[in-house]
């Protein structure tokens, strides 16, 4: 596409900039093998599954450069978390965490979609170091972190056609530190003896589910991100909650100690810990809260244009200098670079390298007046 053409995009388009991607399903290209440590690590994963390299990944670190109230945050609308004792629930060891599949039956009502529960499961750090949590807030981990997931079930049958979509997800991410016994967790962890190894199962009596949120669900920052796990799609609209809830140092070392990774007639035991995922970089992207108590990022000092109608121009000026190519228009089908500009016409889906077309300062101030619009006009 020229830059001529460019000018042409429909300014409705120019809207659907921090929209993620609509990625073609794409298959891993060898094995499906992968881990937290060793010769398929967290630095490999991107090899097999190229999302893990790509844009909008998780988890990230919450400080207050990036945190922008907004007002429009309400509390989340749980619906049938509060589950029969006589519902069986089932617990599995995976080899990479331990997981309670959820009913349908379960969802939240007041996100853009209806998101129905599909399953949670937990991330946590080693007895040595229980610093296990996937986000951190300032820097600082938390004992372990749970998350509640959910796909959209509006748009979507299952979770699988959830998966890769940019709205196919919505989880609950709760921050776990050390604190007094909580029964409620315990109804999970008395189990673990029943699930140490890799593929075996349990039945967990159902609860009441929203017993391992934090008493005050109003307090939580939102962002779009990813899956932390391979494949890594940017598919998950997160709810990070503020208040951590409270395990005790107990019941936190019966987490860290009771599960492996591998199967139980493996030769070489591999103990499940250290399972989660380092923060991945946040560049040129705001997270949301629902509460006051923060400062007050910088203003912005970027006000590139008012009008998408400018926007669109400037872009154009910058992309005519370099004389773009028909290579540097691609579709979802490749592997997502460093920085890409999204676009999504009615009928199709584009995307460009903007390091390519427009690097450094450039780049930085045609986003900022993207974001200045989309916020002015959403
Ligand atoms: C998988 O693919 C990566 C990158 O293409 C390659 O380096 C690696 O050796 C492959 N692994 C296997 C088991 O084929
Ligand atoms: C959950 O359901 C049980 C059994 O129906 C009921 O006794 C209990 O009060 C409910 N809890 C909440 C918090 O609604």
């Amino acid at each position: 596409m020229s830059a001529k053409s460019f000018s042409r995009i429909k300014v409705t388009a120019v809207l659907f900039l921090f929209l993620k991607i609509q990625p073609s399903v794409q298959a891993p290209l060898n094995g499906t093998k992968w881990s937290y440590i060793g010769p398929d690590g967290e630095k490999t994963w991107p090899q097999k599954y190229p999302f893990c390299g790509g844009g909008f990944q998780s988890p990230i670190d919450l400080h207050n450069n990036i945190l922008q109230y907004d007002s429009t945050l309400l509390p989340l609308e749980l619906i049938g978390y509060n589950m029969s004792t006589t519902d069986q629930l089932a617990l599995t060891n995976n080899g990479h965490s331990v997981r309670v599949g959820l009913p349908p039956t379960m969802y939240i009502r007041n996100l853009p979609f209806q998101y129905t529960a599909t399953q949670l499961h937990l991330h946590w750090g080693n007895r040595k170091k229980p610093e296990g949590s996937e986000h951190t807030i300032h820097g600082k981990h938390f004992a372990a972190e749970l998350h509640i997931v959910h796909y959209n079930s509006d748009k979507y049958p299952d979770v699988t056609a959830a998966m890769d979509k940019s709205d196919g997800f919505a989880v609950l991410a709760i921050f776990i530190e050390i604190g007094p016994f909580n029964p409620s967790y315990e109804k999970i962890f008395s189990h673990f003896q029943n699930v140490k190894y890799k593929g075996q199962k349990a039945q967990v009596p159902g609860f009441n589910i929203q017993e391992l949120l934090p008493k005050n669900m109003n307090e939580y920052y939102r962002y779009e991100g990813s899956l932390t796990t391979p494949p890594c799609y940017p598919s998950v609209l997160w709810t990070v909650f503020r208040h951590p809830v409270h395990i005790s140092e107990e019941q936190l070392l019966a987490l860290e100690t009771a599960l492996y990774c591998t199967r139980f007639d493996d030769p070489e035991p591999l103990e499940m810990v250290n399972n989660f995922r380092h923060i991945q970089e946040f560049e040129e992207r705001l997270v949301y809260v629902s509460f006051h108590e923060v400062a007050e990022r910088t203003k912005k000092t970027t006000k590139v244009s008012s009008t998408s109608q400018q926007l669109t121009m400037k872009m154009t000026e910058k992309t005519t200098k370099v004389s773009p190519t028909s290579q540097q228009l691609t579709t979802r089908m490749m592997i997502p670079p460093k920085y890409e500009l999204y676009l999504i016409t009615e009928s199709a889906f584009h995307s460009w390298d903007l390091t390519e077309i427009c690097p450094g300062q450039c780049f930085s101030s045609l986003l900022q007046g993207f974001k200045t619009l989309s916020e002015t006009e959403a």
